[in-house]
């Protein structure tokens, strides 16, 4: 931002005019280096704070004229300027300048540049301290209601494409090796409960977030008989902050949302691993679409699954962005600090990242074609063992001596070349004489998960209700057209 830049804002020097080239340069000489400004301004990004600065200064001028601060016609004037400034930024008409420093100041410059006094009147028992928090967790707590709207897109696709798989089989795996049957909708939802959770630590986020610091001023309050109350109901928060010192200082909401973004990059990038696996040629479980795949510029026929890849590699970024904000504030003495500046991009970044994974995710979901036989064949074989120990187990054997005789038919018929399922009753019962013809039923993988009805488990009937509770939290799935 060059000197002449700033300069159509206001004078460059406190004393060259009568204007002083920002606000708040009264007890200086000389203006600041231009490298100075650009590199302590937080303009450049927190301008996306300006709606919400906007809504805190109207009930901030509101509360003024209401305890006597400011009459009821300098009120009207300052909101009806407020008003204005907020058509001339979403128009692109406001001029953003360095020299403002933020977005707070910006918009003061501009309200007492088109409205003179009443403008100057607005800051009274404010300091940019409790401003800015009150920005910040007005713009959180809109951003937290946005991000699980986005999440809960993602939650119900996943439970409309497990409604279609409920006796979809397909192995569950154990250090990624195979381990038991289970059903492609058992295994999704799993990750539907996972969202459940991080739904649950965004809604306890924003609990911490929805707390008023306007009045804390600089840190101490004011002697000024303002009416924090008031704010704090114009702006629907549903606690005041407490304490002055804390309501300046406390960054804890946005760690809270942080961590809690964290989780939900580290559940996406578990997801998109998984996606990846499946769609390779060594698990062949599903397609990749073609709307969501990417070529590469040497091999003709690869289909590379790049916004997988992303999703998965873009959690090391949400993850930077908690410890980059933990990092900030360790050590940091009370009260408010330049440091915290740094808090807003780390919020930015992380609501930026995991804003259109959710809605790519959301839509990746009802395109991605599973190929059921593929996973129907890898599901039996071997992954049966355990309903054989457990059909001994059922008939009397202890689970130690049923483990081991169905570890001895699972090396001997490997050996001889053959799976579980080739075994006839006869073969069973060289094993045990406890082997009856219902036996070989227990070797049907669907069989088998039909037979794990219990509380958790992936048999169709539980999963069915499963589905049923987890779909009455998030919005009904949109109809959808899946390609088959
Ligand atoms: N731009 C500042 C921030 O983002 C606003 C508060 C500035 N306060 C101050 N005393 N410099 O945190």
């Amino acid at each position: 931002m060059s000197r002449r830049r700033h300069t159509d804002i206001s004078a460059p020097d406190a004393n060259a005019s009568g204007a002083s080239p920002n606000l708040i340069r009264g007890r200086f000489k000389r203006s600041r280096l231009p490298e100075v400004e650009a590199f302590t301004a937080s303009l450049p990004f927190d301008r996306r704070l300006y709606a919400h600065d906007l809504r805190g200064s109207i009930a901030h001028a509101r509360m003024l004229a209401k305890v006597g601060l400011l009459k009821p016609a300098e009120a009207r004037e300052i909101v009806a300027g407020l008003t204005k400034i907020r058509a001339e930024i979403e128009s692109g008409e406001f001029r953003f300048a360095l020299a403002d420093e933020d977005i707070h100041l910006a918009i003061e410059r501009r309200l007492t540049e088109m409205i003179g006094d009443p403008g100057r009147k607005l800051h009274a028992a404010r300091s940019r301290n409790d401003q800015v928090a009150l920005d910040f967790r007005l713009y959180l707590r809109d951003e937290i209601d946005s991000l699980r709207t986005r999440l809960g897109g993602l939650r119900a696709a996943l439970l409309a494409v497990a409604s279609d798989h409920v006796e979809t089989v397909m192995p569950g795996y154990t250090h990624l090796q195979r381990a038991q049957p289970v059903t492609l909708a058992h295994h999704l939802l799993a990750y539907v409960e996972m969202f459940a959770r991080d739904d649950e630590r965004f809604t306890q986020a924003r609990a911490r977030t929805d707390v008023m610091p306007l009045g804390a001023g600089a840190l101490a309050g004011s002697t000024l008989p303002i009416d924090r109350a008031m704010v704090a109901r114009e702006l629907a928060f549903a606690r005041i902050a407490e304490n002055s010192i804390d309501a300046v200082s406390d960054r804890d909401f946005a760690v809270d949302f942080l961590a809690a973004a964290a989780l939900l990059a580290v559940h996406l990038s578990r997801m998109a691993e998984e996606i990846i696996l499946w769609t390779s040629a060594e698990f062949g479980f599903a397609e990749l679409p073609d709307e969501f795949s990417t070529g590469s510029s040497m091999m003709p026929q690869k289909k590379n699954p790049d916004l997988l890849e992303l999703i998965r590699g873009k959690a090391g970024r949400v993850i930077g962005d908690l410890v980059a904000l933990l990092v900030t504030l360790k050590g940091l003495p009370l009260a408010y600090n330049s440091d915290l500046q740094e808090d807003k991009e780390r919020v930015f970044d992380a609501l930026d990242t995991l804003k259109p994974a959710l809605d790519l995710l959301a839509k990746f979901w009802p395109r991605l074609a599973f190929k059921a036989p593929v996973m129907r064949a890898a599901a039996g074989g071997f992954a049966l063992a355990t309903d054989l120990a457990e059909y001994l187990v059922a008939r009397g054997a202890p689970f130690r001596e049923a483990h081991e005789t169905i570890g001895a038919m699972v090396r001997e018929t490997a050996a001889a070349g053959q799976s579980l399922e080739d075994l006839t009753l006869n073969d069973l019962r060289r094993y045990s004489p406890k082997f009856g013809p219902d036996a070989i039923a227990a070797l049907d993988p669907a069989g088998s998960i039909a037979a794990r009805a219990l509380i958790g488990g992936p048999a169709p009937k539980t999963v069915r209700a499963r589905i049923a509770k987890l779909a009455a939290h998030v919005r009904p799935p949109r109809p959808r057209k899946r390609p088959q």
